[in-house]
């Protein structure tokens, strides 16, 4: 059992009001908010430890190299990687699928196929197609169900040999659907080809283990994650990553510099060019510890028995589409109201404190898929409640009326 109001109590912001009325927080897909923990270390790292990483001889950088390097740990840890250099760290998800993508315009030509879904954010589209441009290689889309599902039977379909990249999102952050990415990976594999799994909106919601997993990479950021923004996690297997070029180039990942020829740095500094967020990384540490100490199959059960109770009473509202039913789905609903644009139900219940996201979420050919211009979206996260969910059902209900 989780005392939510002891979790609570770790999130200032949460006491705050906006437009005169208590928080409801309804946009953890978006970000969440951050733990005390998390906000002492970032400001602990700039009053008593600011320095640069892997650099100095001196005291505070070898500190600053230790706390930032505990971190490296901790993800490991967390995600089950077998090696402690097969994190990397990032500005964020966007950032570490733009590696791979990057790298892959180098390794694939025409002839290759890529294999995304209906369901991607950008991020998980907009790389890849940059991919195809520069390297020749097409891109193939697994199309959805009209509940929100991948249409499997059309993956087995795209799946061929000419298939050298899969890369899809483990949990549709404008649906919620959970996708069925053990199976996606053991068939990928089967014909040779690597799987890169968008985790941004998965991390803390369902426990990871990637040598279970068996996934190739795996991305995820830490500000949705209640950790700083600017931090993201690019997991890749060491075999891989070693036959990656780099993405960047600049100090920290080189072995040899000179004019006629540079050599690279090992794992995990060959892909960790300029100086990284040392704040944000040392920082989400505490967001990590914080995840573990709940524990993510104790989250996932409490955010889903949110998720129940708030699709029951919103479906109580005459005129509620929910897009995004499947079977296995997150703490994500996303919703129109016959008549009504989703903007004006975003912008009438944030006076009233409520805080949702409105519009395409980053994911226009879902959008597109269901003939709609935009869905307004409640996002759920471990501390919020069924009296918000209630805060937030009476908003939408007050916005109805006065909008109708
Ligand atoms: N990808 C983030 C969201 O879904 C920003 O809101």
């Amino acid at each position: 059992m989780l005392d939510i109001n002891k979790i609570r109590s770790q999130f200032p912001i949460l006491n705050r009001k906006v437009n005169g009325k208590d928080l409801v927080y309804f946009d953890n897909g978006a970000t969440t908010q951050k733990p005390q923990s998390v906000i002492d270390a970032e400001a602990n790292y700039y009053t008593d430890e600011n320095s640069n990483v892997h650099r100095g001889v001196h005291f505070l950088s070898g500190l600053a190299t230790d706390k930032f390097e505990e971190t490296r740990d901790a993800v490991q840890d967390f995600i089950g990687a077998k090696h402690k250099h097969e994190i990397i760290f990032t500005k964020g998800t966007t950032d570490a699928i733009n590696l791979v993508a990057n790298a892959y315009r180098i390794l694939l030509s025409k002839g290759d196929e890529i294999i995304i879904s209906e369901l991607e954010h950008h991020s998980n589209i907009v790389p890849w197609q940059m991919c195809c441009e520069i390297s020749g290689a097409s891109l193939k889309v697994i199309p959805l169900l009209d509940n929100g599902e991948l249409d499997m039977n059309e993956f087995n379909n795209l799946l061929s040999e000419s298939t050298k990249v899969v890369a899809v999102s483990h949990i549709s952050n404008a649906l919620g659907t959970i996708s069925p990415i053990e199976e996606i990976i053991s068939k990928a594999h089967k014909i040779g080809a690597k799987v890169l799994i968008d985790g941004a909106q998965a991390a803390s919601h369902i426990a990871l283990d990637m040598q279970k997993l068996n996934a190739d990479f795996y991305c995820f950021s830490a500000h949705k994650m209640f950790g700083p923004t600017g931090v993201g996690v690019l997991y890749g297997k060491e075999e891989i990553l070693n036959k990656l070029p780099p993405y960047q180039g600049g100090g920290e990942m080189i072995k040899e510099v000179s004019f006629e020829k540079t050599t690279y740095a090992c794992l995990p500094h060959k892909f960790e060019a300029g100086t990284p967020n040392i704040s944000g990384v040392i920082a989400f540490k505490q967001a990590i510890d914080f995840i573990t100490e709940l524990g993510v199959a104790t989250i996932a059960k409490y955010e889903d028995e949110l998720l129940q109770y708030a699709t029951t009473e919103i479906l109580k509202i005459e005129g509620v589409k929910i897009y995004g039913t499947a079977k296995n789905k997150s703490g994500i609903i996303s919703f129109n109201i016959d008549g009504l644009h989703p903007y004006d139900i975003g912008m009438i219940i944030d006076k009233m404190g409520v805080a949702i996201r409105t519009g395409h979420h980053c994911a226009q050919p879902i959008m597109d898929r269901f003939s709609i211009p935009g869905t307004a979206r409640i996002s759920l996260s471990v501390y919020n409640t069924k009296a918000e969910v209630d805060v937030c059902m009476n908003a939408i209900k007050k916005a109805k009326l006065m909008l109708s």
